[in-house]
């Protein structure tokens, strides 16, 4: 089996885990869980809700209290994709292959099926505090989740990116605020409540964190070249975004070339720091520097 093979073997097992947690289409309602439903089953590589696995597995976790909470990081991170197209904000017609959400259902349908997928993603969750009552890590678990797709994390970062699409200069520290927190900290919920469930220690999910910000960042430094160099057939989202929207990226920054060496960097960083750990996950490697060359 090559990676790629892998990798989809993985994928599937993570789509049968998560769209278990969807909500059913029915009521007056059901306009809106429809259109929550069609971005979430859109697609997509299901990169966050496979790291928390992972990172869970790595740590020796074998319950399936981390499904709620990998279920949700999906949701959170559709909802933010869903916001992200609107013409507010990117103003992108296609996502995952398909027309963005507020393109099929309307720029109303749009923002409340985003609110829908924030707010289920945390009904969601609050399955596993009943699935294991008195079990601390999955309050501490929640803790994280619900930070880092806030205003210290996810939402800080996409307000500081929407200010920064004037055309004007950015400073390299305010892009690497943006950086950190409208993609990095998802990433991070993502591996340090798989740490966090699995009951890692507290060095060990200072590592992760920091792992997971190094493999966020050159995450969304290779988003960047793609928006760039890729084509939208391969993307399922259009080229040109960042461009269209005069928005100030590490690769303006940066240019092409040394965006290209820092994703490698940054990927090789976070792999040698797992390394160093006491405990293994050798797909999780794989899975790291894999991304490195991914196409979409
Ligand atoms: C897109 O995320 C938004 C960024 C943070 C770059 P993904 O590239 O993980 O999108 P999907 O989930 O595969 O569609
Ligand atoms: C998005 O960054 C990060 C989010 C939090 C949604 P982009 O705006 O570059 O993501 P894409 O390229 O639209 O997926
Ligand atoms: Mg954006
Ligand atoms: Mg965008
Ligand atoms: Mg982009």
């Amino acid at each position: 089996m090559n990676r790629k093979e892998e990798i989809a073997l993985h994928t599937k097992e993570v789509e049968e885990i998560i769209t278990k947690y969807l909500p059913k289409e029915e009521g007056f309602q059901k306009t809106v869980i429809s259109a929550m439903n069609y971005s979430f089953l859109a697609g997509g590589k299901r990169l966050r809700p496979m790291l928390m696995l992972e990172t869970y597995r790595m740590f020796g976790g074998d319950s399936k209290v981390v499904e709620p909470f990998m279920a949700a990081i999906e949701m959170i991170h559709t909802y933010s994709l869903v916001h992200d197209d609107l013409p507010a904000m990117d103003n992108d017609d296609y996502r995952r292959g398909k027309e963005t959400t507020h393109k099929a259902y309307g720029e109303a349908m749009g923002i409340l099926a985003g609110d829908g997928l924030l707010n289920y993603a945390y009904e969601t969750v609050s399955q596993a505090f009943f699935m294991e009552p008195g079990n601390v890590r999955v309050a501490r678990a929640f803790a994280v989740l619900s930070k880092k797709a806030g205003i210290y994390g996810m939402v800080g970062g996409q307000t500081v990116d929407v200010e920064t699409d004037k055309g004007e200069p950015v400073t390299r520290e305010k892009l690497d605020f943006i950086y950190a927190l409208k993609t990095g900290a998802l990433i991070e919920a993502s591996m340090l409540v798989g740490a966090i469930l699995a009951g890692a220690g507290e060095e060990e999910q200072k590592m992760i964190e920091a792992a997971a910000g190094d493999i966020g960042l050159a995450f969304q430094i290779k988003d960047d070249i793609l928006d760039i160099t890729s084509t939208m057939e391969v993307l399922g989202k259009p080229i040109g975004s960042d461009e269209k929207n005069n928005k100030a990226t590490y690769v303006t920054y940066e240019g092409l070339e040394k965006s290209k060496e820092d994703v490698l960097r940054l990927s090789k960083k976070a792999v040698e720091s797992l390394q160093s750990l006491s405990v293994t996950n050798e797909f999780l490697i794989r899975l790291i520097l894999e991304l490195i060359h991914r196409e979409k």
